[in-house]
């Protein structure tokens, strides 16, 4: 079975991040989560991965971090996108790459904890046309949502609707057979103008074509929001394997799975896992974690940082009370040394700063 990996959306909602790093690359648990995405999906058994990416910077910079997908036990096609399209277009976009295989469409930022092997099975066994992975949400005028009847075949598809009349919402991994191709033609742009896969799978139901649905059962997120990533992180580093490949000096603490990678060095400082902190990483009397990811070349002296992401090269040094906090790409935190208690904020564009009362 082939896959046909979604990377080419925009992470508007991802800002400030998403202005240097496509969404897809955004760590958590110390992994871009297209590479969780892929790993995934060599899991459960898939060789030939197509990879759609936007024309441009954002595209180039997944092409250079995914690469061939060797690393992976993939072999990676790209297919550029000149604008989003819509979902449906992907698969248009795919048609010669898919050729008449079966195919896992997955969006590249959609994270599935606990895998996909459930739904790969219905797959196989119930032979339908399509088979979706649905799991129920508080918010469904959020998302895609699914009518299913009681035998879990599916009976009728809303794309983001304002009045939902189902609260399952439709994640993003689709199992397809080759008849998705003619659905995806057979439909017209909806109402923001694109293709929405969604219409394509309630042309196939509309048509008498079989499909399924399963519910997950495990954790699932698309990591849409500054806020999905922060949990996401946490949902992964819940079951990291501690790998100490660094150096932790006597005064050092270890509690809980800790990684510390290559290069990395921990010295007078207390770390709370489930932390992993990126190689050649210097932390210095600090307190950090626990659910704390830190990147490569980050900097720590003095600091307290629990339930955050780090991105590389960022550095925090006299302050200890930073939670539920994302720092980007050299981003620099600091305790200004000259005794003023006024805030000084260098801010880039899109991003949000929150301050005690
Ligand atoms: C897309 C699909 C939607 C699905 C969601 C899952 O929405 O259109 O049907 O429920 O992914 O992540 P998007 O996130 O692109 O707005």
């Amino acid at each position: 079975m082939k896959a046909l990996v979604l990377a080419g959306g925009a992470g508007t909602r991802l800002r400030p991040l998403s202005h240097s790093t496509p969404k897809q690359l955004v760590p958590v648990a110390g992994r871009p989560v297209l590479f969780h995405a892929l790993d995934e999906l060599r899991a459960i058994g898939v060789r030939e991965a197509g990879v759609i990416i936007s024309e441009g910077r954002p595209g180039e910079q997944i092409r250079a971090a995914a690469g061939d997908g060797s690393r992976f036990g993939l072999d990676i096609t790209y297919l550029p996108q000149d604008a989003p399209r819509g979902l449906a277009h992907c698969v248009i976009i795919a048609r010669e790459f898919l050729a008449d295989d079966d195919f896992v469409m997955y969006l590249g930022d959609n994270i599935f904890a606990g895998g996909l092997g459930e739904p790969l099975a219905a797959f196989r066994s119930g032979a339908p046309a399509a088979q979706l992975v649905v799991t129920k949400v508080a918010d469904p005028s959020a998302y895609g949502i699914a009518e299913l009847d009681a035998e879990g075949r599916v009976t009728a598809l809303q794309e983001k609707p304002a009045v939902p009349r189902s609260d399952l919402a439709v994640t993003g991994a689709y199992f397809f057979t080759p008849r998705i191709h003619e659905a995806v033609r057979g439909i017209l742009p909806s109402a923001r103008g694109e293709l929405e896969i969604t219409d394509a799978i309630q042309w196939l139901v509309t048509r008498g074509h079989p499909v399924r649905a399963d519910r997950f059962s495990g954790y699932w997120a698309d990591t849409g929001t500054l806020a999905d990533v922060l949990t996401c992180n946490k949902v992964l580093l819940d079951d990291l394997a501690g790998a100490v490949r660094g150096v932790v000096d006597r005064a050092s603490e270890l509690t809980g799975q800790v990684v510390v990678e290559q290069g990395a060095e921990v010295i007078g400082s207390v770390i709370d896992g489930p932390v992993i902190i990126g190689a050649g990483s210097v932390i210095e009397d600090s307190r950090v974690g626990p659910f704390t990811s830190i990147g490569s070349g980050c900097r720590l002296r003095g600091a307290g940082v629990e339930n955050s992401i780090l991105l590389d090269q960022a550095s925090v040094h006299g302050v200890r009370t930073i939670q539920g906090s994302i720092i980007g790409k050299a981003g620099d935190v600091r305790r200004q040394e000259d005794g003023s208690t006024m805030h000084r904020l260098l801010v880039g564009d899109d991003s949000r700063i929150d301050v005690p009362a």
